[in-house]
């Protein structure tokens, strides 16, 4: 059987749908999301994938609502669990449990801007470069140990919208990559360090990813 991946998402859903549509060696097995409106619920419903919602509304407190989550991530027996536009910080316990195991991915060359508001950052700061990240979580926002990034120019006369669109059709490539690469032993976390294997260099040499030297 192939690892399965639970995706956690808040919203539209599109890297879901690209992890989805793109599996290569592992299988999208459970959706959850924090937000009962994400339109990538209806989508993985309709799709014949289990979802679950862990709204904040249904729990008193926020470390009520965090613990909720990580028993419903942990009621699917997932592989491999990949965060796609989910807007929340996991708890310390979340990211131990789920060690070497747990990735997301975020709209630029990370260690710049994490958060919110990528592409307008970039554009304000004069970058002739942008991409995505994939990353390994850590317990703060947008941290822990990079795995690959895609890189995209910024175009003269480039808006917002133009360089997210631009983005995120990277985001498509580079998300279900490496998500096989984790689930078929390519690149490993040892400790803090990202391991990557050769064949895994070569390949993202020949998809034109960069990784970490
Ligand atoms: C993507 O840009 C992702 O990198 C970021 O949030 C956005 C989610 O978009 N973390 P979608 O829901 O996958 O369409």
């Amino acid at each position: 059987m192939a690892p399965t991946v639970t995706v956690l998402i808040s919203g539209r859903g599109s890297n879901l749908i690209a992890l989805h549509e793109k599996a290569q060696g592992y299988r999208v097995g459970a959706v959850i999301s924090n937000r009962a409106d994400a339109a990538g619920l209806s989508w993985a419903a309709s799709h014949g994938i289990p979802t679950q919602v862990v709204s904040r509304e249904s729990f008193a407190s926020l470390a009520q609502h965090k613990e909720a989550l990580l028993e419903a991530v942990k009621s699917t027996s997932p592989d491999l669990v990949a965060l796609a536009g989910f807007m929340m910080i996991l708890q310390p316990e979340f990211v131990e449990a789920f060690s070497g195991r747990l990735v997301n991915i975020h709209p630029s060359l990370l260690p710049k801007y994490p958060g919110l508001d990528t592409h307008a950052r970039a554009l304000a700061a004069g970058d002739s470069k942008h991409g995505a990240s994939v990353h390994f979580v850590g317990t703060g926002l947008d941290t822990g140990p990079l795995i690959a990034q895609a890189v995209v120019p910024v175009l003269a006369g480039d808006t917002e919208e133009a360089l997210a669109a631009r983005t995120l059709t990277e985001e498509h490539k580079l998300y279900p990559w490496v998500v096989k690469c984790v689930a078929n032993g390519a690149v490993k976390l040892e400790g803090d360090a990202v391991v990557w294997e050769e064949r895994g260099r070569r390949e993202a040499q020949s998809q034109g990813f960069q990784i970490p030297e």
